[in-house]
């Protein structure tokens, strides 16, 4: 089979080959999760085989951990890597302070635990990610199975305080069940619409029990490169205030694209 990526998988191509370049030999690196993050680990697994890079990657996910191990990815637990230099992962939203929604891919629980314990975290993804005020997409909280409905109307009691538009959550469902996360939980998706104060609501949501954690992620992303169709990169630093444009050929996504599609 051959084919050509859409303008979307090309935008994300082109993000994650910027983000694979700030990866140096003897890092320990936190691979994401989602379809921009699988982009990254094939890229990264390129780099090790054609030009030696020595890494430990450390997944956040068992998709992730598959096929960073596919590729040629030395793969270690987060505790045995201790502490990573850098954490590269996709995201749902991202907001101008570099506010994160996370979790569509329901793997935000490992996300939030290893980007958080990296120097760095880069938020690879394409334009349309970008967003005035996150909400839109709704919002992945992970719960444990016990009385996940109970959880679930102590959730949607809280957010009648909060600043949203939206207040219901539902359960994410695979097939005819419940999703069930790499930790064994559930998902409820909060259909929030606009969030006004992601900072409180994050706050707020870790207070009910039953929640394991939510995907709001404050503060924890430092750089975000976003990708566009026609191969332009734009790179952005939350702590330096510096911008930095370029351009990705796309051909070898092709290539690659055709190889995976074979
Ligand atoms: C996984 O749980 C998510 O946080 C992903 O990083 C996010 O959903 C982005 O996924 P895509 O890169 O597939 O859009």
């Amino acid at each position: 089979m051959t084919g050509e990526l859409s303008p979307i998988d090309k935008a994300k191509y082109v993000s994650a080959y910027r983000a694979a370049e700030m990866v140096q030999d003897g890092m320990r690196v936190g691979l994401g999760t989602g379809s921009t993050a699988a982009w990254l680990v094939r890229r990264l697994g390129e780099r090790v085989r054609d030009e030696g890079l020595k890494i430990k990657g450390v997944p956040t996910s068992t998709a992730t951990a598959q096929l960073a191990r596919e590729v040629g990815i030395e793969v270690v637990s987060l505790d045995q890597a201790g502490w990573l230099d850098l954490t590269i992962d996709g995201a749902d939203e991202f907001d101008g302070e570099l506010n994160l929604i996370k979790g569509g891919g329901a793997a935000l629980l490992q996300e939030k635990i290893v980007a958080t314990a990296s120097d760095q975290m880069v938020v690879i993804a394409d334009a349309g990610k970008e967003v005035e005020a996150l909400g839109a997409f709704p919002l992945p909280v992970e719960v444990i199975p016990f009385g996940w409905q109970t959880t679930r109307t102590l959730i949607e009691e809280a957010l009648d305080a909060m600043d949203v538009l939206g207040t219901a959550a539902t359960l994410r469902m695979n097939g005819e069940a419940p999703t069930v996360t790499d930790e064994g939980n559930h998902i409820l998706d909060l259909h929030l619409q606009r969030i006004g104060n992601p900072r409180q609501l994050a706050l707020i949501l870790n207070q009910v029990p039953g929640v394991v954690e939510n995907g709001l992620f404050i503060d924890i992303c430092d750089k975000v490169v976003i990708g566009h169709g026609d191969g332009r990169v734009e790179l952005r630093d939350i702590n330096e205030g510096t911008i930095e444009l370029g351009q990705v050929g796309t051909d070898e996504a092709d290539n690659l694209f055709s190889d995976l599609a074979d």
